[in-house]
């Protein structure tokens, strides 16, 4: 018992000196983007080594929570195909602006670096503008998730609490959009609220496309749709897939959404194509290479991708106050019964982390990025574009001539 406690109080001394190197290194490397660069690569090849080890001996990953996202409320504006927010989960709850403070207190001291707010529909929530002033006066790394319809209403406030960062669901192109989400006119009215954002805070927003990879928007067309409105409203180009194991998402009616092998011509010429996005340009698409090359297997392999997950670094907070290890799975507590502090760096909390990298869990695609790169097979598996033989019948399947560069 007394081992116990020694062990912990050096893991948490450890962790302290850690931090305090770390945001050093951080600050200094905010004034030059050269430095910058030179951080992303330590840590990756930091990331490397320590999974690399791990596969040998587990027992030297420990929690490591970096990254909060909470879901501040389950109502949304929207009624897209693939969620079920709005309708059917968690119906009714929302965090009150009190338990977002606790939180982010709470985490900003346990060394949490960066949060994210969503939803369901955070532009919903009355007190976001409060609970980002609070986030960014603890000096956290602050942005949101949003399907962006209120912007135009919301955009002020938030800009004054001190949001410079948003990232935005984007479920294809006119009525494709219209389509998916349920409702009649809304990607005229996401243009109109972008074009408001952009006409009066220029570049001063940093702005993120998030293209849902699903059966209805892996078609060459809709992926030139895509990157033509990232390039009107500049705005980088991220991708989400198709999720299938987070209980608020749905393969849509009788499976619609969903890959099947008869697809996997139309993912390689998707992958393949933004893959020459990314070439292209490499600061627009920021994910890499590598966990581009590596869309058509997440989606059509599902659970049996094997790729270590590092959702040590994670902490998940759901509108009823919930928290977990990930978005999927591992449930620590409740906010609601007892503060975030007192879940972290416990037992249940290191099982997690281990049970995560050895993937005891639904094994999702989530961080399928950062995965890849800490994981010496993934990154040699998927360093080389999918074939081009499988662009051109991707082409020809979908009688499509290949996205602009
Ligand atoms: C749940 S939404 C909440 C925030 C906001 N309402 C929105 O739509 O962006 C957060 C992100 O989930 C992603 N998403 C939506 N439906 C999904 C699905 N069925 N599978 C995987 N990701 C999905 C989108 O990229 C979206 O930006
Ligand atoms: S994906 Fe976002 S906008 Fe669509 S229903 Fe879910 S929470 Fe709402
Ligand atoms: S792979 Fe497992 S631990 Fe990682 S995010 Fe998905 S469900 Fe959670």
């Amino acid at each position: 018992m007394g081992g116990e406690c020694d062990a912990n109080g050096a893991r948490a001394k450890l962790r302290m000196a850690t931090d305090a190197v770390r945001r050093a290194v951080r600050t200094a490397a905010r004034s030059s983007p050269g430095a910058k660069r030179v951080l992303v690569q330590a840590e990756r090849a930091a990331g490397l080594i320590e999974h690399t080890i791990a596969r040998a001996v587990p027992s030297v990953l420990q929690p490591r929570p970096r990254r909060l996202t909470v879901a501040i409320t389950a109502h949304c504006n929207l009624r897209c195909i693939g969620c079920r927010y709005g309708r059917d989960f968690m119906v009714g709850e929302q965090l009150s602006l009190d338990e977002v403070k606790g939180l982010l207190t709470d985490a900003r001291s346990a060394g949490i670096e960066l949060v994210r707010l969503y939803g369901g529909e955070p532009l919903l929530h009355r007190d976001l503008p409060a609970m980002v002033r609070h986030a960014v006066d603890l000096g956290l790394g602050t942005y949101i998730t949003t399907n962006g319809l209120l912007l135009r209403q919301k955009i002020d406030a938030l800009y004054d609490a001190g949001l410079r960062n948003i990232t935005l669901g984007y479920y294809g192109a006119d009525e494709a959009y219209d389509r998916y989400s349920g409702r009649s006119d809304r990607f005229a009215r996401l243009e109109d609220a972008l074009r408001y954002v952009r006409s009066r805070y220029g570049s001063e927003l940093s702005l993120q496309l998030n293209y849902l990879v699903m059966r209805p928007s892996v078609s060459l067309a809709a992926l030139r749709a895509g990157w033509e409105f990232a390039e009107r409203f500049d705005m980088s180009f991220h991708t989400d897939l198709l999720h299938y194991s987070l209980p608020y998402f749905t393969d849509g009616t009788e499976g619609g959404l969903k890959f099947t092998a008869a697809d996997q011509s139309a993912l390689r010429a998707f992958a393949s194509a933004l893959s020459d996005l990314k070439r292209s340009h490499p600061t627009r698409v920021r994910e890499s290479l590598a966990s581009i090359h590596s869309i058509p297997d997440w989606l059509l392999k599902g659970p049996g991708m094997r790729v270590p997950c590092d959702a040590r670094t994670l902490i998940w907070v759901g509108a009823d106050g919930s928290v977990q290890l990930c978005y999927v799975t591992f449930k620590l507590g409740n906010i609601r019964e007892r503060p975030l502090r007192e879940m972290l760096f416990t037992e249940a909390h290191r099982q997690a982390a281990l049970d995560a990298f050895r993937l005891n869990c639904p094994n999702c695609h989530c961080e399928r990025d950062s995965r890849i790169s800490k994981d010496l097979a993934s990154r040699i598996r998927y360093a080389a574009s999918p074939p081009r033989a499988a662009l051109a019948t991707g082409e020809r399947a979908l009688g499509e001539t290949p996205a602009p560069g």
